[in-house]
């Protein structure tokens, strides 16, 4: 049976392919797209998922805008790593593929979908979770109907990528992130130091696109050259960390996952340098409000690259 799933997206160059590799999983089904800002503004954000949407099979499929700004923090966006519209400045050349598709707001379609399912519905959020904090504050009783929120974010036991210690999507919203933990719907975590581990490089990505010729593979090869141009400069290799289609990946097939713990966690939201941190017993001792959330440690590669290549890079595809 599929796992039935609502998308909230900060599109984003590994966020389109995180929703292109959703819609292609034989193992999902996507009823909704929310979009909210983070890599780029929400209205960006927003026409960069319609544009991806047009290049795929899309039938049924509501779309979503939501939070334009974070719950407290001031706006910030990652315009040096995705380009300054979000889709590594290649959206001119696949306007003509843009859905159009009627946008709903984020919020309210997301409450609709979760009392209206007949499925469990579970929710996969590749960006800051915005929307899903103000969806618990608007309607938590019909949040906790949720069966599971997989979340891209965090970093534990090892760097950030926005300041010292803190991952992007947890720094542009911390608030939402404590939020949503203690809410107490199951949540669990796909954090840096897990998507730090599959990067893609440019090497592969050209060569699988060049042997698969389809639109798919084509657009892949092209939203990828600025932000691996990014992850040259500032990482040191030819290529690009797949954070956000990892995340599509373990909630389509959860036994990729090898190691998973459960830990108490808190969100710093306060600190000059550290706000985003994800804090866990150690720092915070016996703190009572720590919610205990699952925070997956390790993954199978092998099986994760061969998803990855067979959904996005398959010969008979277009
Ligand atoms: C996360 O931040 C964004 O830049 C990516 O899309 C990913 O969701 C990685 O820290
Ligand atoms: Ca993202």
């Amino acid at each position: 049976m599929k796992r039935t799933i609502l998308l909230d997206v900060d599109t984003g160059v590994d966020d389109s392919i995180a929703i292109l590799f959703a819609l292609r999983l034989p193992q999902l089904e996507v009823k909704a797209i929310t979009t909210v800002s983070g890599n780029v503004h929400v209205d960006e954000v927003t026409e960069n998922t319609k544009v991806v949407l047009g290049l795929i099979e899309h039938k049924g499929i509501r779309l979503g805008k939501g939070a334009s700004a974070s719950l407290r923090r001031t706006r910030f966006h990652a315009p040096e790593v995705h380009g300054d519209e979000g889709l590594g400045n290649v959206r001119g050349k696949y306007i003509r593929y843009r859905t159009r598709i009627q946008t709903e707001r984020a919020v309210p379609l997301l409450i609709d979908i979760i009392k209206k399912s007949k499925t469990p519905v579970s929710i996969v959020a590749t960006g800051p979770l915005t929307n899903i904090a103000r969806a618990i504050k608007k309607d938590n009783r019909t949040m906790q109907r949720v069966k599971e929120i997989i979340s891209m974010g965090g970093s534990f036991g090892h760097r950030g990528n926005t300041g010292p210690l803190a991952e992007f999507n947890y720094y542009v919203d911390p608030d939402a992130v404590n939020v949503v933990a203690q809410a107490g719907i199951p949540l669990t975590i796909v954090p840096l130091n897990v998507t730090e581990t599959v990067p893609l490089s440019r090497k592969d990505v050209i060569a699988w696109s060049r042997k698969a010729n389809s639109g798919v593979s084509r657009f892949i090869a092209d939203v990828t050259e600025f932000y691996m141009d990014f992850h040259s400069r500032v990482e040191g290799f030819r290529g690009g960390f797949m954070h956000d289609p990892l995340t599509i990946a373990i909630a389509a097939v959860p036994s990729i996952v090898k190691k998973r713990y459960k830990k108490p966690i808190l969100i710093e939201t306060q600190g000059l340098y550290t706000s985003g941190t994800t804090l866990t017993r150690d720092a915070i001792g016996n703190e009572k409000n720590a919610p205990v959330v699952s925070v997956i440690a390790e993954i199978d590669h092998r099986r994760f690259w061969n998803l990855f290549r067979k959904a996005l890079f398959a010969t008979d595809k277009h």
